[in-house]
């Protein structure tokens, strides 16, 4: 049984189907404008970063080419391990089990922090971000990915499914916080309709991803995102 660290927001999607997401991570921003986005408000070459809920450890390898050293820090053990086994050959990863609101690592001790779609979603999340406060160094940044769901195909849906969400209100609390806002237009691209089927049975209730599955045709999704950061 896996053990999941305490605080952890429950994450279906990829704790009960580490496959499917990986077919969904695969299938993000096949154009690169996150990673070109994320490498303009803060490079990393030589610094230490910090991939907070990073599940898998999809993006580890990514920014391991570039970094002087990486750690992943995920919640639940089981995926932990997978992104252990991920970045076995890479001398420059490390992966620890733990929580955005009690993170493994020492005071000022990072310089990028990067959290995609994961426990930082708006109000509520400020145990954590006192915590990138206390491991982030002086001239760091903090890069937080989350739906943009004022607009895109996928903000739709998103909205359809969460519809007391409140894009204005979560801008509010960002721009309390101290973050600016980088709006990026990315798309899904699938290999194949049962891939985007699979996919959005894992992030929608059921009906309503045989809804969309209905309404959309072909393989890409347009998908606005947010990446919400600060400098320290
Ligand atoms: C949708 S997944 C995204 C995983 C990864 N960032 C990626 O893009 O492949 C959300 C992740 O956030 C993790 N998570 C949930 N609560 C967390 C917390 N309190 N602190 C850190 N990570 C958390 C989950 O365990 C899960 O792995």
């Amino acid at each position: 049984m896996a053990e999941i660290a305490a605080g952890a927001v429950p994450s279906p999607n990829i704790w009960n189907s580490p496959q499917v997401y990986e077919i969904e991570n695969r299938a993000v921003d096949p154009d690169g404008l996150l990673e070109a986005a994320l490498r303009r408000i803060r490079p990393w070459a030589g610094a230490t970063v910090l991939d907070l809920g990073c599940g898998t450890g999809f993006h580890l390898p990514m920014f391991a080419r570039e970094a002087a050293r990486v750690i992943g820090v995920e919640p639940h053990s089981a995926l932990a391990a997978a992104a252990a086994r991920r970045v076995r050959d890479l001398a420059n990863v490390a992966v620890r089990v733990g929580a955005a609101q009690a993170i493994p690592l020492p005071d000022a001790s990072v310089d990028v922090v990067h959290a995609r779609w994961a426990y930082f979603f708006g109000p509520g999340c400020e145990p954590g971000l006192a915590e990138l406060r206390r491991v982030i160094r002086r001239g760091g940044a903090a890069m937080i990915i989350d739906n943009d769901a004022t607009r895109s195909t996928f903000g739709g849906w998103f909205r359809r499914w969460l519809p007391r969400y409140d894009p204005a209100a979560v801008e509010a609390f960002w721009a309390r916080q101290g973050f600016s806002r980088e709006p990026v237009l990315i798309r899904w691209a699938f290999g194949s309709r049962e891939d985007l089927a699979e996919v959005l049975r894992i992030e929608f209730p059921a009906e309503l991803a045989e809804a969309f599955l209905a309404e959309h045709d072909g393989c890409e999704v347009d998908y606005a995102v947010n990446i919400w950061w600060r400098r320290y």
